[in-house]
C-alpha cells in the first residue's frame, strides 16, 4: 500500500475541507504556537526553509517574511486543499517568489538533499506511517548542521485541547471507540509523560 494513504485520502477530503473552512480559527488556535516555533527556529535573512505539512501556509509565509527576499521557503503538504489556500495565502502577503509549495508526501518526497537550512513545522510532523523514514527523508533534505524545530501534539490522554472534551462526552455517552490507527493519537505512537504539547529543536 502506498505510505501515508489513509492520511493523504483524509486530508484532501473531510479534513482538508473542515480545515480550509475554519482556518481562520485554526489560525488563532495555533498562533502561540506559531509564535514559539519561529522564535525557536532564529531564521536568518537569506536562509532556505522547508515547512513540512504546512497546510494553509501560515508558518510558511511567517518564515518567508522572516528570511526575506533572498531567502526562500517551500511548504510541502499532502492536501490540495490547503495548499490552494496557502498559495493565496502566501500571493495576498506579497511574499509568493520567494515561496514554492509542493503537493507530496513528506515521508517519500524527493527534496533536493542538502538543500535547507532549516526544516520546521506547525504540527505537521506527527501523522507519519513510518517516522523513522520519514525524519530520515527530512535529514537528507537539509544541509549539514541544519535546524530541525518543530511543535507537535502528545498523545491524546495528555492533552488537555483533546482530552477535556473526551471525558465530558464519555460523561454522556459512556465509553467511547478507541482512536484509529490513523490517528495521531494511536497507541502505537504514544510517548509517555505530561503535557499538552512538545517543541522539539536539533541540530
Ligand atoms: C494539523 S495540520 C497543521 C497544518 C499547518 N502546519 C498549521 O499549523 O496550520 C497537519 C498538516 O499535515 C499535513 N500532512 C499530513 N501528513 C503529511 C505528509 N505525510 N506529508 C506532508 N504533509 C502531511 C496535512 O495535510 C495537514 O495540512
Amino acid at each position: 500500500m502506498t505510505p501515508n494513504a489513509a492520511t493523504i485520502a483524509r486530508w484532501n477530503a473531510a479534513e482538508g475541507q473542515h480545515w480550509s473552512r475554519h482556518q481562520a480559527r485554526y489560525d488563532r488556535m495555533l498562533a502561540p504556537y506559531g509564535t514559539e516555533l519561529l522564535a525557536a527556529a532564529t531564521l536568518r535573512r537569506g536562509e532556505a526553509v522547508l515547512d513540512v505539512g504546512c497546510g494553509s501556509g501560515a508558518t510558511t509565509v511567517a518564515a518567508a517574511a522572516t528570511v526575506g527576499p533572498t531567502g526562500r521557503v517551500t511548504g510541502v503538504d499532502v492536501s490540495e486543499p490547503l495548499l490552494a489556500a496557502a498559495r493565496r495565502r502566501a500571493d495576498g502577503a506579497g511574499v509568493g517568489d520567494r515561496v514554492d509549495f509542493v503537493a507530496a508526501d513528506a515521508q517519500t518526497w524527493a527534496f533536493d538533499p542538502g538543500s535547507y537550512d532549516v526544516v520546521l513545522s506547525r504540527f505537521g510532523l506527527m501523522l507519519f506511517d513510518d517516522p523513522p523514514a520519514a525524519f530520515a527523508n527530512l535529514a537528507r533534505a537539509a544541509r549539514p548542521g541544519g535546524r530541525l524545530i518543530f511543535v507537535t501534539w502528545r498523545d491524546a490522554d495528555a492533552n488537555g485541547w483533546f482530552a477535556i472534551p473526551l471525558q465530558v462526552l464519555h460523561t454522556g455517552l459512556g465509553a467511547l471507540p478507541p482512536m484509529g490507527d490513523g490517528s495521531w493519537a494511536s497507541s502505537r505512537r504514544r510517548g509517555s509523560g505530561s503535557g499538552g504539547s512538545r517543541r522539539s529543536t536539533g541540530r
